[in-house]
């Protein structure tokens, strides 16, 4: 018997990273750049803190919205860190990865027909949750050869009575931008004026360079409470695997996410909670550690680029990913990441997967060791002299 996906899972594709790992499977001799995935294991004294709580038996279901330890740990950072100031009890939950906050803030204020806009290169999670909501995503498509500035008529443009709520990845998966202060203001400022929930994705908040400055949408005057900021553990502390993240909002955003979160989950899980209290109370060195390294491969990765003729590249500030213009080499980004799959033996995530704006570019992730990477972007520039 045949049973097809309900109409809304209709609406929505897969993810282009998962297209390419797929064409990859089997293939030997490979090097994988497409995923996000730090290549660290998680700090030791995170699972330290994890095996201890297993033994002492701290195996049950906890607070849906989370441990009131973690959501006070949580709580303490985001004031000390990005100068959010939350209640623990009602406006911080904690979520099963970041991924889960997504899906639960699209179906809790989206309705069907709404409009949620997207700056666009973007996280295609955003999208897709806002399709699963029924409502429409509207793209909002940043220069960038004008270094991915946000100007206020860009937005404004878009801006419909069906408006709801927009989408922001600071700093940016694929592109590695971080936003300025004044393009924050700018989005703050078009978010009060026509009363739309901010969703603030922060999750490579800790990975900056160059002495970049990241600034929380969430800070500023009058956001309190229309800003959702999201948060997780995946990517500072090496625990993508542990699947734990959280949402800070202000009471009434909080009330809707939790409940849906509720039916989504019931809680988070109980040991990743008590080995996330101890990455944001334990020692940061850890953290420190490991962006210095990513800083590192960041500069192998642009150095090796800048090797290749014809090529455009930002330098981005933050995250670990480079989403280089390849197409003067080849229009689809597609077709390119599968030529180089074929012929250098390299994994890359097609820039179209990401918006419109990605079309043409091709994401690199450098959470991989130095060793691959100096591989994998050897074998791409190898590959890439045989077509200039
Ligand atoms: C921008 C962004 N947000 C959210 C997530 C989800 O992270 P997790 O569910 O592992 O916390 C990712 C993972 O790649 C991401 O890149």
């Amino acid at each position: 018997m045949l049973f097809e996906g309900s109409n809304r899972v209709s609406l929505i594709k897969p993810s282009s990273i998962r297209r390419m790992l797929e064409l990859s499977a089997g293939m030997k001799d490979v090097i994988h750049l497409e995923q996000g995935e730090p290549d660290f294991t998680t700090p030791t004294h995170i699972l330290e803190s994890a095996i201890e709580a297993t033994r002492k038996g701290f195996t049950h279901y906890t607070d849906t919205n989370g441990t009131l330890e973690l959501r006070e740990a949580i709580a303490e950072k985001l004031e000390a860190d990005n100068g959010i100031e939350v209640d623990p009890q009602t406006e911080v939950t904690v979520t099963s990865g970041s991924q889960e906050a997504m899906l639960i803030a699209a179906l809790g204020f989206l309705n069907s027909g709404d409009e949620a806009l997207i700056l666009d290169p973007y996280y295609p999670a955003c999208f897709e949750d806002t399709l699963l909501a029924e409502a429409k995503p509207v793209t909002v498509q940043l220069d960038e050869e004008r270094d991915y500035q946000i100007h206020v008529e860009a937005l404004e443009r878009k801006i419909t009575e069906r408006t709801k709520m927009i989408w922001m990845c600071n700093p940016s998966n694929p592109t590695g931008h971080v936003f300025s202060k004044q393009d924050i203001e700018i989005i703050a400022e078009v978010a009060r004026k026509h009363n739309l929930i901010v969703f603030a994705d922060e999750i490579y908040e800790k990975i900056v360079y160059d002495g970049t400055r990241h600034v929380s949408i969430g800070s500023l005057p009058s956001m309190e409470d229309r800003t959702i900021t999201l948060n997780g553990f995946s990517k500072a502390y090496a625990m993508t695997g542990w699947r734990i993240g959280y949402v800070a909002a202000g009471e009434k955003l909080s009330a809707t996410l939790r409940k849906l979160h509720y039916y989504a989950v019931l809680c988070p899980n109980g040991i990743s909670q008590k080995a996330a209290v101890a990455a944001l109370v334990g020692p940061q060195d850890c953290v420190q550690e490991m962006v210095a390294e990513y800083s590192r491969r960041r500069k192998l990765v642009l150095s090796e680029l800048g090797k290749i003729r014809s090529l455009f590249c930002t330098v981005p500030k933050g995250a670990f990913y480079v989403f280089p213009d390849f197409s003067s080499f080849e229009k689809s980004d597609e077709a390119f990441a599968s030529y180089l799959l074929k012929e250098a033996r390299v994994v890359t995530a097609p820039g179209s997967g990401f918006g419109k704006a990605g079309e043409g570019h091709l994401r690199i992730s450098y959470s991989v060791s130095y060793e691959q990477l100096e591989d994998g972007m050897r074998r791409i520039r190898t590959c890439l002299e045989h077509v200039a």
